[in-house]
């Protein structure tokens, strides 16, 4: 991945002007974490070529293979309550959503509230965290991953993950992507920032996800049930109608969701 080729792509005002593309880390989130304790501006972003201790949501492991993928962290510094941060985690996936589709070719979903898929398998993940200083937000770093132009999956991943080149067919410009990702979160977070709700992006996700209309199983902790996904809340919730009629509004943090025939 050159920096260069990235730089000479890139239309943001703010996001991505400070660019570091590292060989190798253990984790781009880690290396972003610890640039934000040193005081590194909002808008830096930090990609790596493989990562050695790539993390995934809920304490699993991102595989990061060398050379074919994007491993990217962004830093940002909203100044908004520590609660609104999940949010810009649906805002990411509409921006990778956007960033990967390619005109004449197979459109990206979202499983909610963040994975990309295509064919019911996951070409990219993201993984948001949060640094507090006392009760307010010090920073938020969005993580993302996205297959590219890998080809080969270990056994165990082999049934869920894609790449797009297996899925378009053809080798992609991994900078053109990161320019165009960068481009694309920043107006969407610009947007958020000004009007602090979802409600301007809910018909394009809804349009994007993969679970709108379908049985989904709810995984809560001690529990599970089954519902139809009927789209999100102005706050990122996922709004499950269960079979009583009940209408339920789930929060990632608490639950994940999959499909009652599989991950989708
Ligand atoms: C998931 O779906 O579980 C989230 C995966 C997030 C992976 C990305 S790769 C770049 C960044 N660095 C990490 O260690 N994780 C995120």
């Amino acid at each position: 991945m050159r920096g260069q080729e990235i730089i000479s792509r890139l239309r943001t005002g703010w996001m991505g002007r400070e660019i570091r593309v590292l060989d190798e880390a253990d984790s781009t989130n880690l290396r972003v974490k610890a640039a934000a304790g040193e005081g590194a501006s909002a808008g830096l972003v930090i990609l790596a070529e493989q990562q050695t201790d790539g993390r995934g949501r809920r304490g699993r492991a991102w595989q990061s293979p060398g050379g074919e993928n994007i491993y990217m962290t962004v830093l940002l510094r909203p100044d908004f309550e520590p609660e609104k941060a999940p949010m810009l985690t649906l805002l990411a996936a509409c921006a990778a959503a956007r960033a990967v589709y390619q005109p004449g070719e197979k459109r990206p979903q979202i499983k909610w509230p963040n994975d990309l898929v295509m064919d019911g398998k996951k070409i990219c993940g993201i993984l948001t965290e949060m640094g507090m200083k006392g009760v307010s937000t010090e920073y938020v770093i969005v993580g993302i991953g996205i297959n590219c132009n890998q080809t080969e999956f270990p056994e165990e991943i082999r049934q869920k993950a894609t790449s797009l080149k297996c899925e378009y067919g053809h080798e992609v410009c991994r900078e053109e992507i990161v320019a165009r990702f960068l481009q694309e979160f920043e107006s969407l977070y610009e947007e958020f920032a000004r009007r602090k709700s979802l409600e301007f992006i809910q018909d394009e996700y809804e349009t994007l996800l993969v679970n709108e209309g379908k049985r989904v199983c709810v995984l809560e902790p001690g529990k599970e049930w089954t519902g139809v996904a009927a789209g999100i809340t102005e706050t990122g919730e996922l709004i499950v109608k269960k079979d009583s009629g009940e209408i339920c509004e789930i929060s990632s943090g608490e639950v994940s969701v999959r499909g009652v025939y599989g991950y989708v």
